[in-house]
């Protein structure tokens, strides 16, 4: 298996490299027909590897690329899950190079060399070594589990139409375990398979106040401002324990015990390397709990984006007739995102003062997840991590959101595994996201032994 990687290591990359230069935006219309030329892609592929069937299947957004391959009724069945498209791009001047032209360099944390592309890392390059892996195994005549893919283009715009699709075709979906590459491990000589996700309530705020934009001298200090008013408003979302002041908030959260807690601290995690990474003197964030902590286990509340009034060249003498943030609340289990929404909805009317009114328009959420560790495919992903790293992964709950995740579950009754291989440092979402080829090639090197495992380890 590991000759035909081998011989085959700069096709496997220079797939990838086409792929990452369709620019799959799905949250932007004008990327519409790439989006689609990213799902014919990985259908050809899918099929090219030896599929027995690889269709687009349409939704009321972007189409879903539903694959499978059945290697014998009896055998255990793999659904392997990821997206092809990917966040937007800009700010492009913030690039050092275009993101949709990749280019490989090296960086202090991967000095074999890493992909700079949007998607290298979320999730195109973690997505296609699946599908190399699956090439692999087709072509070394070693798969002994069946194979399904759903490779799905709405992941990045909360999954809205998957969780349709899956109502729709549980028996042909139907698989004994979901199999994902789309998280990180702690750092290349220190794997982990995480085992936990964050759920997400996502709203805009607008705040009215006077019917037009004012002339900040002839009518300052007699009226509203509503930028003002947001900020205020914004800033009392938290007490001076960074708690959040929704009443109610915190009902629903399960709270780690000491010993959870315990086992949690064991992952290594240095404090100044942190802070380095992103440029930090000091950081901050809910008393009571450690970086890591507040990080994974804790719900928060951050506003993403905040704007109105004047903010072009020069200075503008005006009042603003409205004010708009967007704000993600992350959620942990047992929070439910559809609750958390309404709860932030009338919290936050009932602060605002009686001169100005205010909308809250909910966009996706998506609720949390955890994975078991005391299954036999924790142990068949455990054990492959552990022969291609020479070390055994540490479990570790997630920052981010995966919202299909808890959809698989309810839906499908099937759990998941989180076997992702990416980097926190690989700047996702971020100007010049990055993958590593060590991380990209381990990948590929690590799936099919999950799948041996996986079915050696069935009763
Ligand atoms: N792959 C990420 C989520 C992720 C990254 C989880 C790293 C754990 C570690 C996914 O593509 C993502 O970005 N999800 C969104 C949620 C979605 C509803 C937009 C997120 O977490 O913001
Ligand atoms: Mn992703
Ligand atoms: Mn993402």
């Amino acid at each position: 298996m590991n000759d035909y990687i081998e011989s085959n290591k700069d096709r496997f990359l220079n797939e990838l490299l086409d792929l990452l230069r369709i620019p799959s935006v799905s949250a932007d219309s004008n990327f519409k027909e790439d989006v689609r030329n990213a799902a014919n892609f990985i259908q050809e592929k899918l099929l090219s590897a030896g599929a027995d069937k690889a269709e687009i299947c349409e939704t009321a957004g972007h189409p879903i690329v539903y694959g499978e391959k059945i290697v014998a009724q009896d055998a255990p069945t793999v659904l392997v899950y990821g997206h092809y498209d990917v966040q937007p791009a800009d700010p492009y001047e913030l690039w050092d190079s275009p993101p949709f032209e990749p280019v490989i360099k090296k960086t202090d944390l991967h000095p074999d060399g890493a992909i700079f592309a949007r998607g290298a890392c979320d999730d195109k390059g973690q997505m296609y070594m699946h599908v190399k892996a699956f090439e692999t195994m087709m072509a070394t005549n070693s798969l002994n589990c069946n194979v399904k893919f759903i490779i799905e283009g709405e992941e990045e715009v909360g999954s809205d139409n998957l969780g349709i699709f899956l109502e729709e075709n549980k028996e042909m979906v139907k698989a004994d375990i979901v199999l994902v590459s789309d998280t990180g491990i702690i750092a290349n000589d220190v794997p982990s398979i995480t085992v936990g996700l964050r759920g997400l309530s996502y709203v805009e705020v607008e705040v009215t106040g006077p019917n037009r934009d004012l002339h900040s001298g002839l009518y300052g200090g007699a009226v509203p401002n509503p930028i003002n008013i947001l900020a205020e408003m914004i800033a009392s979302l938290k007490d001076e324990n960074q708690r959040i002041n929704i009443l109610g908030f915190y009902n629903d959260v399960v709270e780690l015990s000491a010993v959870e807690r315990a086992a949690m601290a064991k992952a290594p995690f240095k404090l100044s390397e942190f802070k380095d990474s992103i440029g930090l003197s000091d950081i901050e964030g809910e008393t009571g709990y450690n970086s890591m902590e507040r990080a994974s286990i804790r719900p928060t509340l951050d506003v993403n984006g905040i704007w109105g009034g004047y903010t072009g060249e020069g200075a503008k003498t005006v009042i603003a007739s409205k004010a708009y943030a967007k704000i993600s609340m992350r959620l942990v289990p047992n929070q439910d995102p559809d609750k958390i929404t309404q709860l932030f909805e009338e919290h936050f009317k009932s602060i605002a003062p009686d001169s100005v009114s205010v909308k809250v328009t909910p966009h996706h959420g998506g609720q949390p997840a955890v994975t078991p560790t005391d299954s036999i495919a924790y142990q068949a992903a455990s054990k492959a991590m552990e022969t291609t790293f020479g070390k055994e992964p540490i479990p570790f709950r997630g920052g981010g959101s995966i919202p299909i995740v808890a959809l698989f579950e309810q839906i499908l009754g099937s759990k998941t595994v989180l076997m992702g291989f990416g980097l926190d440092s690989d700047a996702i979402h971020s100007p010049n996201e990055h993958y590593g080829l060590f991380n990209y090639y381990k990948g590929i090197e690590t799936i099919p032994l999950f799948f041996q495992n996986f079915s050696d380890m069935q009763e």
